[in-house]
């Protein structure tokens, strides 16, 4: 195990924000964690998987846990289901064309999604349709402060929208090592419903979709209006979009009929952030390097060598211009690190 000093972390998050660590280390077994965090010299730390949902604004003065743990196998199986496990340091799209060509179905919708298998259940990944939580089985996490390794259940993450008991009570208390996946074997459950995926299967001619048609279609999507990390740094929908209230819609279906929004529950309803910041007049708009992706105005790009404190503030200026237009609080969906 080795302690660096001075690494820049532009390489380890997706917006491409060049800050340093003073400590790194990357962290390949089990073990390891544990003598890691049992380090008196280093009684803060910062983990990191694989940076695709923060922000960083600032180096990281405390000593920071690369999580680069590997590993994928069938730990359970029946004639239909089959419970896979994957270790958190595994690419997130990895796993998904493992299980594709396993034939195992349940994460097909949630392809191309940019991270590791780790960090997914922080935030409670979802994309057309499917969520995490609607194919999670457990996960085994080690508590900080006692090197002890503790399984939690679907309902012991108390999953939301893009949120989980990770970011809120249990924020820093543990990091999650293994993810148990409950997957299809047979009888799939297809996902279509969502409308980009019915047009794309449509133009294909594809009647009756395998979960690699809906793979694809997913893809095809994504790459349409998501930029590449690869090629312009970003960390994916930069807001959540904002649940309101139904007189909130009727209020802006006045001066906007067209206005898209989805009913959550029988009083909620979600209104696409895109949307709000499109008619904000941010769409496509730059500031320097720091920008607003010009297909999809809810993802916030980095062109180049834009630094954290940029992208924060075009983040802010997008916030206050929503509230002012239309009198709703937008709230960001990636991990800020002031
Ligand atoms: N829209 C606009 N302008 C924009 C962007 C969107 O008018 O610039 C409108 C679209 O026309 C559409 C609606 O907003 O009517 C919804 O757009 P989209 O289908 O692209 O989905 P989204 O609500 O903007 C959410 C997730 C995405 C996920 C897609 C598809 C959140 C915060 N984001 O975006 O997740 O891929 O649905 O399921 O819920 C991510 O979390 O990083 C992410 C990309």
């Amino acid at each position: 195990m080795k302690i660096e000093e001075n690494i820049s972390l532009k390489p380890y998050n997706t917006f491409g924000i060049d800050v340093k660590a003073r400590f790194f280390v990357e962290i390949t077994s089990l073990l390891q964690l544990q003598k890691v965090l049992d380090l008196k010299a280093y009684p803060e730390r910062f983990i990191l998987g694989g940076g695709s949902n923060l922000l960083l604004t600032k180096d990281i003065e405390t000593l920071v846990l690369y999580i680069n743990l590997k590993g994928i196998n069938v730990i359970e199986e029946t004639s239909e289901h089959v419970i896979v496990k994957a270790m958190a340091g595994e690419n997130w799209h990895g796993l998904v064309l493992w299980c594709l060509d396993q034939g195992f179905g349940g994460l097909e919708n949630l392809s191309l999604i940019p991270g590791n298998v780790g960090t997914a259940p922080i935030q409670n990944i979802g994309a057309y349709g499917v969520e995490l939580k609607d194919v999670f089985e457990r996960c085994t996490a080690m508590e900080v402060a006692t090197g002890e390794l503790i399984e939690f259940d679907s309902e012991a993450c108390q999953f939301g929208y893009r949120d989980s008991i990770f970011k809120n009570k249990q924020k820093g208390k543990y990091i999650i090592t293994s993810v148990n996946f409950r997957l299809t074997k047979s009888n799939h459950l297809l996902n279509t419903a969502y409308g980009a995926i019915e047009t794309e299967l449509k133009q294909k001619e594809v009647v009756y979709p395998t979960i690699q048609d809906i793979s694809k279609a997913v893809i095809t999507i994504r790459r349409s209006k998501l930029p590449d990390p690869n090629e312009i740094g970003n960390s994916g929908s930069f807001f959540k979009n904002p649940v309101v209230g139904k007189k909130v819609v009727q209020r802006i279906q006045k001066d906007f009929p067209e206005v898209p929004f989805y009913e959550v529950d029988g009083e909620k309803y979600k209104i696409p952030a895109g949307w709000l910041i499109e008619k904000c007049g941010f769409k496509g708009k730059r500031f320097g390097d720091a920008g607003v992706h010009e297909k999809q105005a809810l993802v916030l790009v980095n062109h180049g060598e834009a630094s954290g404190e940029e992208i924060l503030a075009l983040a802010m200026s997008i916030q206050n211009e929503v509230k002012k237009q239309f009198k709703i609080e937008i709230q960001p969906e990636v991990n800020i690190i002031k």
